[in-house]
């Protein structure tokens, strides 16, 4: 993906908080250990420059919440968002997503897993590289709790069917559930940088979620998901946020 310059981050801010290297060895470390106290626990795949952990983590002072994202200057950026707001429910790791999820997280941990416009490596040799593959989404299904959700989002309508057809195939989750789009109320007032870039593309954006059956779901008396209305019953992460100081700008 072509990318721009980021901002240069103050030599002066600690990150020792909110950013994390994945560890080397797959020891028993978890991304639970670095938060002070339990309480549910959200992971963003791919945070790119992490405005989603920013405002999610600001308007939900009662989750916790981990980003991570491969490229590291895009890790550290996200990280000094966070220390600038001093977010102590929130934090980044530097790595590869499917290493942290199949290695590192315990099966039923997370409450939300965020997937928000992930790489589409358009050339059909390198759709093996897509993060929205069997195996992985077996393993966001496990570290799932019951009724724990994923919530995806992107503009590539392919690779969005494509997911579908994997998530149908390769898992339990029942969606997709659809998600209403709503008018921003202000000039970052958007899930995702990547959002907001798209959006004033006028490009079409698919959004969808998908929930883990809770432990006693009667597997034969299922509820049609497709026939659900539409449905928005995550936090609100936006409207308590209100606009962002010029400080934080993009
Ligand atoms: C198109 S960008 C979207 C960034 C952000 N989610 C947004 O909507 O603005 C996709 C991001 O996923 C990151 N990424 C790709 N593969 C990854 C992986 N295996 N683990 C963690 N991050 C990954 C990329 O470095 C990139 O920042």
């Amino acid at each position: 993906m072509g990318r721009r310059a980021l901002r240069k981050i103050d030599p002066e801010l600690d990150l020792s908080r909110h950013f994390h290297e994945l560890p080397e060895n797959e020891s028993a470390w978890t991304p639970l250990e670095i938060f002070s106290c339990t309480q549910p626990l959200e992971l963003e795949i791919g945070s790119g420059k992490g405005l989603f952990l920013r405002n999610a983590a600001e308007a939900c002072a009662e989750h916790n919440f981990v980003g991570i994202e491969v490229a590291g200057k895009y890790a550290k950026f996200a990280a000094a968002g966070l220390a600038r707001s001093g977010l102590k429910n929130a934090c980044m790791l530097h790595g590869d997503a499917r290493r942290l999820v199949q290695h590192f997280m315990e099966k039923s941990s997370v409450h939300r897993v965020h997937i928000y416009f992930p790489d589409p490596w358009w050339k059909a040799r390198h759709h093996k590289r897509r993060i929205m593959a069997a195996e992985f989404l077996r393993q966001v299904e496990r570290i799932l709790v019951p009724s724990g959700r994923l919530v995806f989002w992107t503009d590539v309508e392919a690779y969005f069917q494509e997911s579908l057809e994997i998530l149908s195939q390769a898992t339990t989750l029942r969606g997709p559930i659809a998600v209403p789009e709503n008018a921003p109320a202000h000039d970052l007032d958007y899930r995702t940088h990547f959002e907001r870039k798209k959006r004033k593309e006028q490009a079409k954006i698919f959004r969808a979620e998908f929930e883990k059956p809770s432990v006693d779901a009667n597997q034969n008396d299922r509820e049609d998901v497709n026939s659900r209305p539409a449905v928005n019953r995550e936090p609100k992460y936006f409207a308590s946020t209100g606009p962002l100081s010029v400080e934080r700008r993009v």
